[in-house]
């Protein structure tokens, strides 16, 4: 037997015992003739102790340990004279009677303790090493809870967890797929799903009229903090529903998971805000709403004051940083840079200070009088001592930009409290948007999804104008999940596919297999994804979904642990008759 209890396991009523131990050295101390040694596992760490007086040639050996040594140690638990509360097994140490080296380790390359000095590459090359770490580890227990916290509600709603393959052809997402070329059908090739979609249609069309997968999907976009190229969707279809019933399901699982795994518990029902209503007050389908900054239109007491920028402008927008009008120039003049960056693409950013006095100080004063200035604040709801920023231009970009600026004011101002956790279901999405570059019209969540009854008269007329029965769940300024009811109706399908600029044979070659099923009994149907990396990273307070995920890839889209993608050799290559072409 390797060992009897784990590290994380021995308390004070275990005086007395004798206990097998296995694990790894964390650290070794010398104090006087006695030797400490902190022995770690999964579960904690427990203090070895040693001493020339009881056991000399264990105690010479046992500072002869390396860090990571994988030991196995006798012992009996004694009480400790120095107690140490920051750990559960603070209050006892192992007297060590055997010592036995399982295995020996090379130094590691950075310390496996709660702080490391390990850069991020460096720990991503020896990943397994930084799982070792209790920080990391928790993440991925919290993953963990989310999962299984996950099956049981929806095992106890009746959903059935179905799997659907990996290999398949290209699915509706939009991404630019991964593909896998066939050694067996030469000069063809399997595209990796970007999400199950059309086979959870399917299965409803089969009668499984519930049906979720925590499933991967893939898709070959550019990565950010919140995107991996493989990431995990907790993905869900029911049938004979209608958007309400969706999203009462799903708010409850999100309530659930809270609960069950952050013992956090939401008052009353998710607000709900129409996309239309979303990118005006807040020009993000994802609005953060742990704090206020809404917009605010100033177009009208901006105008005809002699300030050409404005009074050109298709959009003159503003916030309120509250209690900020004590801003230097030095603050202001990194906020101006900070939204002339190419990330945010400003051209300008105007300001106006409301003093606690009641003047106004603003960066335009040329041309705005304190009567003037006093109809912004009337506009946006400032009050003495809040600082109003001012930025204009194109309806899309400056929602964009000013976005961009309210969520850089609210980390500024230390407002996105990472343990504040505010959902708010997005409803009423377009169901079409216009593409610039391909002059047409795509479909906004994807071609399958179902126009609003009393909009599809629209879509002859102003297909831009056509709201889709689509939702997403935002939290935190993140997406965690989004879905739509689907079309089941064939000629609605064949219209929207008529709208998306397919003609008939593109849409029977891409997705002929689903129309096919459609005419054997489709039910009225609808589901929902939620990103697993997305839900857990926000749950556990943290932006990034890499340290959620146990083996993430870089933001090239590497894993520099096993070095991929690589190259594949000559012989395989001809295989599956591929030839690589050398760029010239
Ligand atoms: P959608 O494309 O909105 O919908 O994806 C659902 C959710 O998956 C997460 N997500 C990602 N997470 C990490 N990295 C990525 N690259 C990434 N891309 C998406 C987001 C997102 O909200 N089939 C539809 C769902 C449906 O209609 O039922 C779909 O995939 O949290």
């Amino acid at each position: 037997m390797y060992r009897t209890h784990t590290c994380g396991e021995l308390r004070l009523s275990d005086v007395g015992n004798e206990v097998t131990l296995s694990g790894w050295i964390q650290r070794t101390r010398e104090m006087g003739g006695m030797t400490f040694v902190d022995l770690r596992d999964r579960y904690g760490i427990t203090q070895l102790a040693f001493s020339t007086e009881v056991n000399d040639e264990l105690n010479q050996k046992a500072r002869k340990l390396g860090r990571e040594f994988v030991v196995q140690i006798k012992g009996t638990v004694i009480e400790r004279s120095s107690k140490n509360k920051n750990i559960p097994t603070g209050e006892v140490e192992i007297n060590v009677s055997a010592l036995n080296i399982l295995n020996a380790a090379k130094t590691p390359p950075f310390t496996i303790e709660e702080d490391t000095d390990g850069g991020d590459e460096q720990r991503m090359k020896y990943r397994y090493l930084d799982l070792r770490r209790n920080t990391i580890l928790d993440k991925l227990r919290l993953r963990n809870k989310v999962a299984l916290e996950t099956r049981k509600y929806l095992d106890s709603e009746n959903f059935m967890d179905v799997e659907t393959p990996y290999l398949i052809k290209s699915t509706p997402e939009g991404a630019r797929d991964f593909v896998v070329p066939s050694r067996m059908n030469e000069g063809e090739f399997y595209a990796l799903p970007q999400s199950p979609q059309t086979f959870k249609q399917l299965l409803m069309v089969s009668g499984i009229d519930r049906y979720y997968q925590i499933v991967k999907c893939f898709r070959d976009e550019d990565l950010r903090a919140d995107r991996q190229p493989e990431f995990t969707q907790i993905d869900c279809e029911m049938s004979f529903v209608e958007q309400e019933d969706i999203l009462n399901t799903f708010e409850g699982m999100v309530k659930h998971l809270f609960k069950t795994c952050r013992s956090v518990e939401f008052e009353g029902d998710f607000p709900r805000i129409t996309y239309a209503d979303a990118m005006e007050k807040y020009g993000s389908d994802k609005p953060d709403i742990r704090f206020g900054m809404e917009f605010k239109n100033l177009n009208t007491a901006t105008k005809d004051k002699g300030f050409k920028i404005f009074d050109d402008a298709e959009l003159v927008l503003g916030i309120v940083a509250e209690d900020c009008a004590i801003y230097t120039r030095k603050q202001l003049d990194a906020l101006i840079k900070w939204v002339k960056r190419p990330q945010v693409g400003a051209k300008g950013l105007v300001y106006c200070k409301y003093n606690a006095d009641g003047t106004f100080k603003s960066s335009v004063d040329k041309f705005y009088s304190q009567e003037d200035l006093q109809a912004w604040a009337d506009a946006t709801g400032a009050k003495p001592g809040d600082l109003i920023l001012v930025m204009s231009g194109d309806t899309d970009d400056v929602r964009s930009q000013m976005n961009d600026l309210r969520l850089h004011m609210g980390d500024e101002l230390g407002l996105r409290n990472p343990n504040e956790f505010k959902p708010l279901w997005v409803i009423d999405f377009p169901l079409l948007e216009w593409d610039e570059d391909s002059n047409r019209y795509h479909a906004m969540h994807h071609p399958f999804t179902s126009p609003k009854a009393e909009d599809i008269a629209l879509l002859e007329i102003d297909p831009g104008k056509v709201r889709a029965n689509a939702y997403d769940l935002a939290m935190n300024g993140v997406e965690l999940g989004g879905g739509s009811i689907r079309i089941h109706d064939k000629s609605l399908q064949a219209t929207m596919f008529k709208h998306l600029g397919f003609t008939d044979e593109e849409a029977k070659k891409q997705f002929g297999f689903l129309m096919d099923a459609f005419e054997f009994g489709a039910p009225p149907h609808g589901g929902i994804a939620f990103g697993l990396d997305r839900l857990v990273a926000t749950m556990g307070g943290s932006d990034s979904i890499r340290d959620y995920i146990a083996f993430p890839k870089n933001n090239s889209g590497r894993d520099v642990m096993i070095d991929a993608p690589a190259t594949i050799d000559e012989a395989q290559l001809k295989e599956l008759a591929l030839k690589i072409v050398e760029e010239q």
